[in-house]
């Protein structure tokens, strides 16, 4: 098989993003070591640090970088110094979306190690063992339409459109087949009072009777699954794919399920990922055997812990992870990346090792908790 790699775009950000993202890039360089693949790392500035060198949170420049690389892996931007900026700092990572055509946004809702149940506001009982990613699309809807505002009106238009639909549920179908058997999807919706909404729904049952027939797909309306992704959460283990709106707020949920923000990874796709081996479908693919994206946790860049070493550095790494699984097809890395991760967080107990940054309870810093997971890693890749 051709010599795996490529080519990542590198944008710290502000505060605790640099802090994290040279602790997730010694994985990668342990990777490099251990497989031979090769990464062209090009750094550059997205979001304050941009705004205080160019005066723009990001510049033409860089956004010509992030479509010449196979993908690009994102700090955390912002920060109370750049309050009044116009514009804002976290305005450069939306360029760089738009720009980028990352319309799958991919946020995981599991627990990194079981030992982390207690800390979710869920009982335990009714928590334990959820396992389901959403799938938010994230380059239409009513975030994008032609918006109108006016003293006494405001309008923003809730529009999608055939392919803007076919392709987010071409990510769902791809994503449930790499699994065996295939992982069942929600399409989630409002097709009972909205016009749009009807339309998904009709199209992706259609992208899936054709294309996905293995898999199964049921409707969920938006509200109901609010209320049961708390009551019921494992219910929905498998994909949850939805609309803009849907998915910025069902996802912010996801992320409260688990209490652990620091733990909380995600990935921008631009096309549906490849399976293990295979290859990646035409929309979106990049030069390395995956599909173009942009990875980068889910937090933002916690300006009140920065420059101590108490960041954990966890959703930064489980971060690259996903970049290696579905930018670079490195789909073992991968797992070894996730697999070390839980070692390092489950209790002595259960065999882990214990380090825990503050955040999760522990005593850790950013670097011995970065030294542990390298060290596990390097163990078992
Ligand atoms: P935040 O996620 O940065 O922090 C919220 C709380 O969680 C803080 O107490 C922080 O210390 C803690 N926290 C976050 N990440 C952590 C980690 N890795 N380890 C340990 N503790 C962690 O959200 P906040 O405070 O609302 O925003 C701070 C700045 O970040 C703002 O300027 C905001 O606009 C920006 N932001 C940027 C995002 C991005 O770059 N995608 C996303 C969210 C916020
Ligand atoms: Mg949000």
């Amino acid at each position: 098989s051709p010599a795996k790699g490529g080519k990542i775009l590198i944008l710290p950000g502000d505060h605790i993003g640099p802090e994290v993202v040279t602790e997730a890039l010694k994985i990668l360089d342990i990777i490099e070591e251990a497989t031979g693949a090769k990464f062209e790392r090009d750094f550059d500035l997205c979001g304050g640090a941009s705004l205080d060198k160019h005066k723009d949170s990001v510049t033409e420049a860089v956004l010509k970088k992030s479509e010449e690389a196979d993908a690009v892996f994102f700090g955390s931007a912002g920060g109370p110094e750049w309050g009044h900026s116009q514009p804002n700092p976290e305005s450069g990572l939306l360029r760089i979306r738009k720009r980028l055509q990352v319309f799958a946004n991919l946020r995981p809702c599991n627990f990194a190690s079981k030992a982390l149940i207690h800390r979710s506001p869920i009982k335990p009982e009714i928590i334990t063992g959820v396992d389901f990613t959403i799938i938010r699309e994230n380059c239409g809807g009513a975030y994008y339409g032609e918006k109108t505002e006016e003293k006494d009106y405001g309008c923003d238009p809730w529009e999608y459109s055939r392919p803007e639909i076919e392709r987010v549920a071409r990510v769902a179908g791809a994503l449930a087949m790499q699994r065996d058997p295939p992982l069942p999807v929600w399409s989630v919706d409002k097709a009972n009072v909205l016009a749009s909404p009807r339309v998904w729904r009709r199209i992706t049952h259609e992208v899936f009777g054709k294309e996905f027939p293995e898999v199964e797909i049921r409707d969920q309306l938006a509200d109901s699954l609010a209320m049961l992704l708390i009551t019921k959460p494992t219910a929905f283990n498998g994909l949850i794919v939805t609309d803009n709106t849907f998915g910025d707020i069902l996802s912010d949920e996801s992320g409260g399920l688990t209490g652990s923000l620091g733990l909380l990874p995600s990935a921008s796709l631009a096309g549906a990922p490849a399976a293990e081996g295979g290859d990646s479908p035409v929309l979106g693919r990049n030069n390395a055997g995956g599909v173009v994206g942009l990875y980068e946790p889910v937090h933002g860049s916690a300006p009140d812990i920065s420059g101590k070493g108490l960041a954990n550095p966890v959703a930064q790494v489980l971060s690259l992870a996903m970049m290696l699984r579905y930018s670079f097809n490195m789909h073992r890395e991968a797992e070894v990346v996730e697999r070390a991760i839980a070692k390092v967080l489950d209790s002595k107990d259960d065999g882990g090792l214990e380090v825990r940054t503050g955040d999760l309870g522990g005593t850790a810093g950013t670097r011995e908790m970065s030294e542990a997971i390298q060290g596990e890693v390097r163990r078992l890749l």
